[in-house]
């Protein structure tokens, strides 16, 4: 194995083990019952908590690496985005079992009538696409569309940024926070993809200008 390589399996592995801290932290204050009054809301703020934070740690991989041009970043990405979905479903299953007792007409009816559950409802659902086409083998057959598909990231992002601010009723500064990020990010894909465009144009543009004056010289040879 090059050094190279194993320097990135190590960091995979120091990465799962960080990325898991939250999730055995949880089980140990869960079982310690150190988890406060109200332990079901306790599980569901620390996981939806987890799952936003990583979701934009996720989506700050890509400007990151073109900040510094460390192209190794992007090996951890889809580690980053499973781990968000990890908390994401863990979040999802507090809610479904210990919160609404698998009652599914009530699960339902918060789904469908309440807007800060339908979004992050939608958000889950997308993270959920995403895992399940995350392998090699999904983004082989699925070409380029799996691109495609996995820019709804951003879409998942923004749903589950809104979902915390909407559900805040005084303290807006964490979910604020959460946004300014997203904001900041979208506005660095914004600035990345202008250039793109602009790269484009210009050599698109250089090209046609070129095929003009060599059929103007030819004409008038
Ligand atoms: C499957 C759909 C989802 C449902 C049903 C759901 C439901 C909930 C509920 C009931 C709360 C607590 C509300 C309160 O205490 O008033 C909550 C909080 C939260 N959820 Fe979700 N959620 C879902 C998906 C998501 C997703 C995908 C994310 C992240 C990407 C997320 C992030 C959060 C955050 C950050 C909080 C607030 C935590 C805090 O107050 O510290 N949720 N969610």
């Amino acid at each position: 194995m090059r050094v190279a390589n194993k320097n990135i399996v190590i960091g995979k592995l120091l990465l799962f083990l960080l990325c898991l801290v939250p999730a055995l932290l949880l089980l140990w204050d869960a079982l310690q019952q150190q988890l406060g009054a109200n332990p079901v809301e306790a599980l569901l703020h620390r996981s939806g908590d987890w799952s936003i934070r990583l979701l934009l740690i996720t989506l700050a991989i890509t400007p990151l690496r073109k900040l510094t041009a460390r192209g190794w970043l992007l090996r951890y990405r889809r580690m980053l985005g499973l781990f968000a979905f990890f908390y994401a479903l863990l979040h999802f299953t507090v809610y479904l079992w210990l919160d609404r007792g698998l009652s599914w007409m009530e699960i339902s009816v918060d789904i469908l009538e309440r807007p800060y559950i339908t979004l992050g409802f939608v958000a889950f659902l997308i993270l959920l696409a995403l895992a399940v086409t995350s392998t090699r083998g999904m983004m082989r057959r699925l070409g380029k569309h799996w691109s495609a598909l996995h820019q709804w990231v951003y879409a998942a992002g923004l749903f589950g940024v809104i979902h915390f601010l909407w559900l805040v009723k005084a303290d807006y500064r964490e979910p604020g926070l959460y946004m300014a990020i997203f904001i900041i990010l979208m506005l660095f894909r914004a600035g990345s993809f202008k250039k793109r465009l602009q790269r484009a144009f210009s050599s698109d543009a250089l090209r046609k200008l070129s095929s003009i004056l060599r059929c103007y010289t030819s004409e008038n040879a």
